[in-house]
């Protein structure tokens, strides 16, 4: 089933946080409604890519992180389910070993709509790239005039790349 079919999800354009609240090698989760209604995912960021998962491991349904927002394998090179043990791979959730070997995670379609991780329509990609981002963001924005070529060998700052965060 894909998220968009599942009861209780947040609706398309819903935002989660913005992408510099989530660091590299952390999870975070997102709790929706209340109750039995409960509906949680998560966010992944690894390798400069965000992604995102519906918070339940498709073999007993419980949520991933029974301590609160551990998703990570010792290592954090797999997403661990914490009732049994399932490791799932963090690209695309698919479940390598524990109870469940071939079932996945329900992944999540997300984009970035000014700097912010929001649900995306159904379709979307459940990944955003942050590097491809600070790209994009980066000649998008307006910039200073171009010097004259003689201007720049003068010794400018010759800074044309995205300032990290
Ligand atoms: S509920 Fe996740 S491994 Fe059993």
């Amino acid at each position: 089933m894909s998220f968009h079919e599942l009861p209780g999800r947040p609706k398309a354009g819903t935002a989660l946080c913005r992408l510099d609240e989530i660091a590299e090698d952390e999870a975070r989760n997102f709790r929706f409604g209340g109750g039995l209604a409960l509906f949680q995912l998560f966010l992944v960021r690894k390798a400069g890519v965000v992604r995102a998962y519906v918070n339940q491991c498709p073999h007993a349904r419980t949520p991933l992180d029974w301590q609160s927002e551990d998703f990570f394998n010792r290592s954090k090179t797999m997403l661990l389910c914490g009732t049994h043990g399932a490791l799932f791979r963090i690209e695309d959730g698919y479940c390598v070993r524990g109870p469940c070997p071939g079932q996945s995670l329900v992944s999540v379609p997300i984009e970035i709509v000014a700097g912010e991780i929001r649900i995306a329509e159904p379709g979307g990609r459940p990944e955003v790239l942050v590097e491809v981002l600070a790209e994009v963001s980066a000649e998008t924005l307006p910039r200073a005039p171009a010097e004259a070529p003689s201007e720049r060998a003068g010794g400018g700052s010759g800074s044309s790349g995205v300032s990290g965060r």
